[in-house]
C-alpha cells in the first residue's frame, strides 16, 4: 500500500551469536520503552466521548546495516511497499534541534560510506496513503539484515522527508516507487527478497511473518522458509489477486469471504454488500480497515463507538478482557480461518496518559482505540491488529498466501525451507472452494446474538489497554536455523500521531 504508520521510538540491542554457523542468522533483540512524546491534545468537548486527540500507533522494526564501514539503522518492516529507503543524515527531519528525537532509529551518512554509489540523482520519490513522503536519490550500497549481506542493494536516500525512520519494503517489485514515477513496469529493479534469491541466500521469493502477541515485544520474519512451530492447525493457501487497475500482482490482496462474531452468548455471521472483500495484508498498517457496513456490525457486537474528534472507533479499555472473538474467513467455505481475540483489538489510544469517556454509557471508563476501523473505499486493509493473530506465508512466485492461526509466544522452532525456486509453500493445502468465490452482495442485519456475551465477559473497570509496553520477550531464543534461511527479529514500537499528522 505504500502505506505506513508514522514516527517511532524503540531501540534495541543486537548481539551477534558467535556460535552460529556461516550463512545462518541468529540474534537477540531486546526492547526499550519508547519515549513519551509531546502530542497535540484536542480541546475539551462534551460529546458522548471526550478523549485526547492522540493515537498510539505501532510498527515492526528490524535492525539493518548499510555502507562501508557499516552504519546501523532500525527500519520499519513493510509488506505493503517494496523499496528500502533510509533518511539521510542531512535531512532536516533528522536534525535534533527540530525534533527532540531527531532520527533516533538511525540515519544514513552517505559521505561516510566508501561503497556508496548514486544511481539516480533526485529520482527517488515515495508517498504513503497517510500523506507522508520521502524524496531523494537512488543509490546502491552494501546492505545487511539478519546477518546476511548483499553487496549491491538499490535503495532510496530520503533527503526531503517528513518520516524520521526508514523502511524495508518487501512486497512485489511491481509496487516499487520507481514504477509509478517512471510510469513503466520495466523500470523496476530487484528489491531485497529478489536480490537474496539472486545471490543464493534463499531459494525462492517467499517469506513468513510471525508478528506475535500484542503484549510481546518481538516476533520474527523468516526469508525462504516456514516455521511449523509458530502456528496451530494447518496452513491454508489462498490466491493473491491481481491489482484490477494494472492487471499485475502488486500487493497482497486476498479474498476475505466471511466474518463471524463469537462470544459466550452466541455467534453471528456478519454480512456486507462488499463480500467477498478484497483486502490487503499490510504489516505497515497498524489498524485494520473494512467496509462501513461490516465495521458498524463489528462495532455493535463489541460496543465500540465512533468518535468524530479523533476520527476513530473507540472502546472501553476493559473490553480487552472480553472472551469474545472474531473469525475471519478467506478463500470461501472451508478456506483459511483466523480467530482474532478481543485482547488483540483493544489498543491504548496514546502512551503517557489516559483518555476517559466523559459522558454516555461508558462515562468514567478509560477509552481505547478499537483495532477494526471503517473505510469508505478501497483499499481495505488488514493491518497488524489482524496480522498478529495469523502466521502468514507470502509466496511471491506462485502468488499465494498461506495462513494459519498463530501460536502466541511459541518458543519452539521447526524451520522448513522452500526446496527450490517456485516450490510450493511447505505443509500448506489449498482452500478447496476458492474458485467458487463470487460476488454475493446481500445484506442481512445480524441478530447480534454474540453482543451480550462480549460485554459480560469483559472486565467492567477502567483497566489499561494493551500497549505492548509490558514484558520483554526474547523472541530470538532460537534454535539453529538451517542454511538458505534468514530469520530476522522484529520488534514492536509505540508511535504517536496527532490529527493524522506527524508529531515531530
Ligand atoms: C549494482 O546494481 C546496479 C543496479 O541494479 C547495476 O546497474 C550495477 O551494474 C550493479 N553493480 C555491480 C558492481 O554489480
Ligand atoms: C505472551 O507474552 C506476553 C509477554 O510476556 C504476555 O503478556 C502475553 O500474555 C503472552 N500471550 C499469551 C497468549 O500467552
Ligand atoms: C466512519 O464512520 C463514521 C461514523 O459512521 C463516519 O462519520 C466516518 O466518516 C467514517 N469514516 C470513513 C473513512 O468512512
Amino acid at each position: 500500500m505504500k502505506s505506513t504508520s508514522i514516527a517511532a521510538g524503540a531501540i534495541f540491542a543486537v548481539a551477534a551469536n558467535a556460535a552460529v554457523p556461516e550463512g545462518v542468522v541468529q540474534f537477540d533483540v531486546g526492547r526499550r520503552q519508547p519515549h513519551p512524546r509531546l502530542s497535540r491534545r484536542a480541546t475539551a468537548n462534551t460529546d458522548s466521548t471526550t478523549i485526547n486527540n492522540d493515537l498510539s500507533e505501532g510498527g515492526y522494526f528490524a535492525t539493518c546495516k548499510i555502507g562501508t564501514p557499516e552504519q546501523t539503522l532500525t527500519l520499519q518492516l513493510d509488506t505493503g511497499s517494496s523499496d528500502i529507503w533510509v533518511p539521510s543524515s542531512s535531512a532536516s527531519v533528522c536534525e535534533s534541534s527540530r525534533n527532540s528525537d531527531g532520527c533516533s532509529l538511525g540515519s544514513f551518512n552517505s559521505d561516510d560510506s566508501s561503497t556508496f554509489v548514486i544511481t539516480g540523482q533526485n529520482e527517488f520519490s515515495i508517498s504513503y496513503v497517510d500523506g507522508s513522503h520521502s524524496d531523494g536519490s537512488y543509490f546502491t550500497d552494501v546492505f545487511s539484515i539478519g546477518g546476511s549481506t548483499v553487496t549491491n542493494m538499490t535503495m532510496g536516500l530520503g533527503e526531503d522527508t517528513d518520516i524520521n525512520f526508514g523502511l524495508v519494503g518487501i512486497g512485489y517489485k511491481t509496487d516499487e516507487a520507481i514504477v509509478s514515477t517512471e510510469e513503466d513496469l520495466s523500470a523496476a529493479y530487484n528489491n531485497l527478497p529478489l536480490v537474496m534469491v539472486q545471490e543464493g541466500i534463499i531459494k525462492t521469493n517467499a517469506y513468513s511473518l510471525w508478528l506475535n502477541d500484542l503484549d510481546a515485544s518481538t516476533g520474527n520474519l523468516l526469508f525462504g522458509g516456514i516455521d511449523t512451530a509458530k502456528y496451530t492447525g494447518d496452513l491454508v493457501k489462498v490466491d493473491i489477486y491481481k491489482d484490477s487497475d494494472t492487471g499485475t500482482f502488486t500487493s497482497f490482496i486476498v479474498a476475505l469471504t466471511s466474518v463471524e462474531a463469537v462470544s459466550s452468548s452466541g455467534s453471528d455471521t456478519l454480512t456486507s454488500t462488499s463480500f467477498p472483500i478484497a483486502v490487503v495484508l499490510d504489516s505497515g498498517t497498524t489498524l485494520s480497515y473494512v467496509p462501513q457496513d461490516l465495521a458498524e456490525e463489528i462495532w455493535k457486537e463489541v460496543g465500540a463507538v465512533y468518535n468524530a474528534e479523533v476520527g476513530l472507533a473507540v472502546i472501553p479499555c476493559g473490553m480487552a478482557s472480553s472472551g469474545g472473538h472474531f473469525t475471519f474467513g478467506f478463500g470461501g467455505p472451508s478456506g483459511a480461518t483466523i480467530n482474532v481475540a478481543m485482547d488483540e483489538l483493544v489498543l491504548d489510544l496514546f502512551s503517557g496518559g489516559t483518555a476517559t469517556f466523559s459522558s454516555g454509557q461508558y462515562k468514567g471508563e478509560t477509552a481505547c482505540e478499537f483495532g477494526i476501523q471503517n473505510s469508505s473505499s478501497d483499499p481495505f486493509l488488514l493491518g497488524d491488529t489482524f496480522l498478529r493473530s495469523a502466521y502468514v506465508v507470502y509466496d511471491l512466485v506462485n502468488n499465494e498466501i498461506a495462513l494459519a492461526q498463530t501460536d502466541f509466544n511459541a518458543t519452539d522452532s521447526n524451520i522448513v525451507a522452500f526446496a527450490s525456486s517456485g516450490a510450493a509453500i511447505p505443509s500448506a493445502t489449498a482452500a478447496p472452494s476458492q474458485a467458487e468465490v463470487t460476488q454475493t452482495p446481500t445484506f442481512t442485519t445480524p441478530a447480534f446474538a454474540a453482543s451480550s456475551g462480549f460485554a459480560s465477559t469483559a472486565t467492567a473497570t477502567s483497566s489499561s489497554g494493551n500497549s505492548g509496553s509490558s514484558g520483554s520477550k526474547n523472541a530470538a531464543g532460537m534454535n539453529a536455523v538451517p542454511m538458505d534461511l534468514l530469520r530476522i527479529g522484529v520488534i514492536s514500537a509505540t508511535l504517536f500521531i496527532a490529527g493524522g499528522l506527524l508529531v515531530l
